[in-house]
């Protein structure tokens, strides 16, 4: 069961940020302020709703099945958990709460913006350290083949 667990919230937790961050910048770049207004609201609701408890999920059957393992695959696993729960708490849903009011009250102003950099920093750090934890855990489970060593 926390495999199964492990499984399908590593892989939703990265695909919603993966979402979150790609719908932003096309919106960004071709959709009228109503658009992105309607996109910040989603990504509260039920973009956040779906986020959090995959993460949590995530990180906690992670923890429980790399107990019994050992090796520089799992240690690389846990040693980038606080850096994408950090990141998550403590960057990326405050960002989304914020920008979600501030576009809702169609404050486009210079805050939004350095808040929206901000997010699409930590949204595209969370998405390269979730990818490298979903590859990791691939090749732990024998789904993913690592590629051979290239002959010298
Ligand atoms: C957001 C963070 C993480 C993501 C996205 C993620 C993703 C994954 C995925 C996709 C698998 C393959 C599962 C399968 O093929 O059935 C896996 C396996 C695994 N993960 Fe994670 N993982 C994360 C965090 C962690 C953490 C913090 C640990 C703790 C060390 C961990 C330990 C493991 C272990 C031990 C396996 C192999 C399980 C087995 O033997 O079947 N993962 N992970």
């Amino acid at each position: 069961m926390p495999k199964r667990i492990h499984f399908i919230g590593g892989i939703l937790a990265l695909l919603c940020i993966a979402t979150f961050l790609a719908s932003t910048i096309l919106v960004e770049l071709f959709g009228s302020p109503a658009a992105v207004a309607q996109l910040k609201s989603l990504i509260v609701t039920p973009g956040l709703w779906i986020l959090v408890p995959c993460l949590a999920a995530t990180g906690g059957s992670g923890m429980f099945l790399g107990k019994s393992r050992r090796g520089r695959l799992v240690a690389n696993k846990k040693r980038r958990m606080p850096f994408i729960a950090a990141n998550g708490i403590l960057i990326l849903v405050p960002c989304a709460i914020i920008l979600n009011r501030w576009a809702s009250a169609g404050t486009f102003d210079t805050s939004f913006y350095a808040v929206q950099a901000l997010e699409l920093v930590a949204g595209a750090t969370n998405v390269t350290l979730m990818a490298l934890n979903v590859r990791a855990g691939l090749l732990l489970t024998g789904r993913l083949r690592a590629p051979a060593p290239t002959p010298s």
